[in-house]
């Protein structure tokens, strides 16, 4: 069995959960119907998206309550930090949903053609996810005058959160950087933000870094 797999697919799975549980409360919390019927899908998507990774786990071999363990104390603290201003959380939502999109593109490469298939369509409704984390981002970014400059305390604020966890044991990037070819893994992720910020009209990396190292990353 394949330990380092096992270990990225239990921190997948695992954030899976978290990010149904997420959408789940969400949905909870909106007063507007559209608002909600879109947070309940999204839940249902992301679900789909938990119960299919426990099973690929099983296919495996593994056992997925084993798998996902490490990963709890990690992801709950992330996810539980609770909610900050609008445009912080934005930010978070739609660069964590780019992370995630990014990690299981590079991830469909290194598995089997099973699990490849499978994640293939987790991606196509992240995709969608993503767009909506955009919008919401947009939006809050036209919400005020300070609105930019909090934006970009908040990725410097992500992308330091994520350099800090490829360090440490139990994170699901130091899993991901345990697979192999961490260096490709690494370029996705820097090149995946550069573009996304830039979409969004902000600066990579939190930071006016010059153009030759942005040009490099993407
Ligand atoms: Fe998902
Ligand atoms: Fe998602």
């Amino acid at each position: 069995m394949n330990k380092a797999l096992v270990q990225v697919l239990g921190a997948v799975a695992y954030g899976e959960l978290k990010a149904y549980e997420g959408a789940k409360a969400e949905a909870e919390a909106a007063e507007d119907p559209a608002v909600r019927l879109r947070h309940r899908t999204v839940a249902a998507e992301e679900l789909r998206h938990h119960k299919g990774f426990v099973a690929r786990l099983e296919v495996m071999g593994a056992d997925p309550e084993r798998a996902m363990r490490p990963f709890r104390g990690p992801l709950d603290r992330y996810h539980g930090r609770g909610p900050d201003d609008p445009v912080t959380d934005a930010v978070m939502a739609y660069l964590g949903e780019g992370v995630a999109d990014d990690l299981l593109t590079w991830l469909r490469r290194v598995v089997d053609d099973e699990t490849a298939t499978f994640i293939d369509s987790v991606i196509e409704d992240e995709v969608g996810h993503e767009a909506d984390a955009a919008a919401d981002l947009r939006a809050a970014l036209d919400s005020g005058p300070d609105a930019r400059a909090r934006a970009t305390r908040a990725a410097r604020q992500m992308l330091l959160h994520m350099a800090w966890s490829g360090r440490t044991g139990a994170a699901p990037l130091a899993a991901f950087l345990r697979l192999g070819r961490s260096h490709e893994l690494v370029q996705v992720l820097l090149g995946g933000h550069v573009r996304r910020m830039r979409a969004v009209g902000l600066v990579p990396f939190g930071l006016p870094l010059p153009t030759r190292i942005v040009r490099r990353a993407a």
